[in-house]
């Protein structure tokens, strides 16, 4: 028998706090591709978690440096002071990263990864006597975590509407997602490249291209339901930046350590951006821990601007690269080059996309859309309860099936651990197929509106 806990003090985050607390869905241990539960019951992982214990839970190589270093120094501050590992946790995350990105700004998570990488974009431009490129442009739909910098870039209305005005001079591009045009695409979409052409005509026409300082996407969309780039489009992004004297960011936070079946995203498209914001599997997961990889020139403009033993960059965390992150980053990095889990990943990408594809013609599946092992799967909602018809497969797959997916909106999503196998693969896909066949009116008691 469960023994639950006292749900009343903790405030939970992107959560439907009340529903949940009505009937908690509680995780007491996990392990390779599973979690338990708290009554006994074995779940397969179908998302990483949240898109981020890449090597699966658990992984004992990574279990043993965070247990090492917890009883070798807690913690050691590193402004003005240093210690070794995050110097070698630098270089690792090199060592995966496209040539020419190599310096790295350690902080917590993706949202201050990303706000950090704002941040430098900004000072830098500022640092070589261009101050006037101040204006940010992110994406419609496009999730940057949750500080105001990353929601003023970001692009999912859910997240922005009650906080106010955000940042300033910041500007969206239209997101690429065309279900008429495209549904049911395996893998990269034929049509919207042209969409990226908007940069240009549209938005640097409004502008001022002399006012940009940056652009930041997603090279694959993932939080608001795995939109992906349509052929070529990323390599128009860069043209036009390049011609332009704009940096381009990407947010890898997600599409970062293999999840596409290469190390980064960038790789994958061929696209080498000016600065990577990354997090999640840098670490597996086992230690909170984000990045800015960083172009060298980039960070020699700060080194050039700054006087002689002045601080070059007046940003940082008190947790900036802490040793239990830097050893979870150095074992985690290690773990995917030995067992070569970015290789696996792709070797099982078709596989992966023929599960996916068979859920084409199931009762209110809308399009299916896949790249590595990324997958979202779009819902015809219930009218009136928008969120309610896909929240119901993931309450019915957790309880009823022992599966755990995603859901945004009414689009599941599934990301899950590289090490996950055909036989799993099958799990999961035959298991939201047998409840998409059963879907009936979602009760509404069930509904929860994100
Ligand atoms: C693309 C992207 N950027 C930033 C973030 C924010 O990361 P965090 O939740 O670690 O702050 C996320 C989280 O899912 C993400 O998907």
């Amino acid at each position: 028998m469960a023994n639950t806990p006292d749900t009343e003090h903790f405030w939970m985050p992107f959560t439907a706090n009340r529903q949940f607390k009505s009937r908690p869905r509680m995780l007491v241990s996990a392990s390779g591709m599973h979690y338990t539960t708290d009554d006994g019951r074995k779940i397969l992982d179908g998302t990483a978690g949240l898109w981020c214990v890449n090597a699966g839970h658990g992984h004992p190589k990574i279990v043993e440096a965070i247990q090492k270093q917890a009883a070798t120094m807690d913690y050691g501050p590193l402004f003005q002071m240093g210690h070794p590992l995050v110097f070698e946790a630098a270089s690792a995350l090199v060592s995966i990263a496209p040539e020419g990105l190599n310096r790295v700004f350690f902080c917590n998570d993706g949202s201050e990864a990303v706000d950090s990488a704002l941040k430098i974009a900004l000072a830098y431009h500022r640092m070589r006597g261009d101050g006037l490129r101040t204006r940010l442009i992110g994406r419609e739909r496009g999730y940057h975590g949750v500080g105001f910098g990353g929601i003023a870039v970001g692009g999912i209305a859910g997240n922005r509407k009650h906080f106010g005005p955000t940042l300033p001079g910041v500007d969206h591009l239209r997101h690429p997602l065309d279900i008429a045009r495209n549904a049911f695409t395996r893998g990269l979409p034929e049509h919207g490249a042209e969409i990226a052409d908007e940069l240009e005509q549209r938005l640097l026409a409004l502008h001022d291209p002399a006012t940009v300082a940056a652009v930041i996407v997603e090279p694959m969309q993932g939080s608001t339901g795995v939109i992906l780039p349509p052929k070529g489009y990323l390599q128009k992004l860069r043209a036009i930046c390049d011609k332009y004297g704009i940096l381009l960011i990407f947010d890898e936070v997600i599409t970062g350590f293999g999840r596409l079946g290469t190390a980064f995203a960038a790789d994958y498209f061929g696209v080498v951006p000016d600065m990577i914001v990354c997090a999640k599997g840098l670490t597996n997961a086992a230690v909170p821990m984000g990045a800015v990889i960083v172009r060298q020139e980039i960070h020699d403009a700060f080194m050039q601007a700054a006087p002689e033993n002045a601080i070059e960059f007046f940003h940082g965390y008190t947790y900036s690269g802490h040793p239990l992150a830097s050893a979870a980053a150095i074992a985690a990095i290690k773990v995917y080059k030995e067992e070569g889990l970015f290789d696996r990943a792709a070797a099982m990408a078709p596989y992966f996309e023929d599960a996916a594809h068979s859920l084409k013609g199931l009762p209110y599946v809308k399009d299916v859309r896949n790249l590595g092992l990324v997958c979202g799967i779009e819902l015809e909602g219930i009218p009136g309860k928008p969120t309610a018809r896909a929240f119901d497969v993931f309450l019915k797959c957790f309880w009823d099936k022992n599966v755990l997916i995603r859901t945004t909106g009414d689009i599941i999503a599934l990301s899950p651990p590289l090490i996950i196998d055909k036989a799993q693969i099958d799990q999961l896909f035959g298991t939201i197929a047998e409840v998409l066949k059963a879907q009936k009116a979602v009760p509404a008691s069930e509904a929860a509106v994100v």
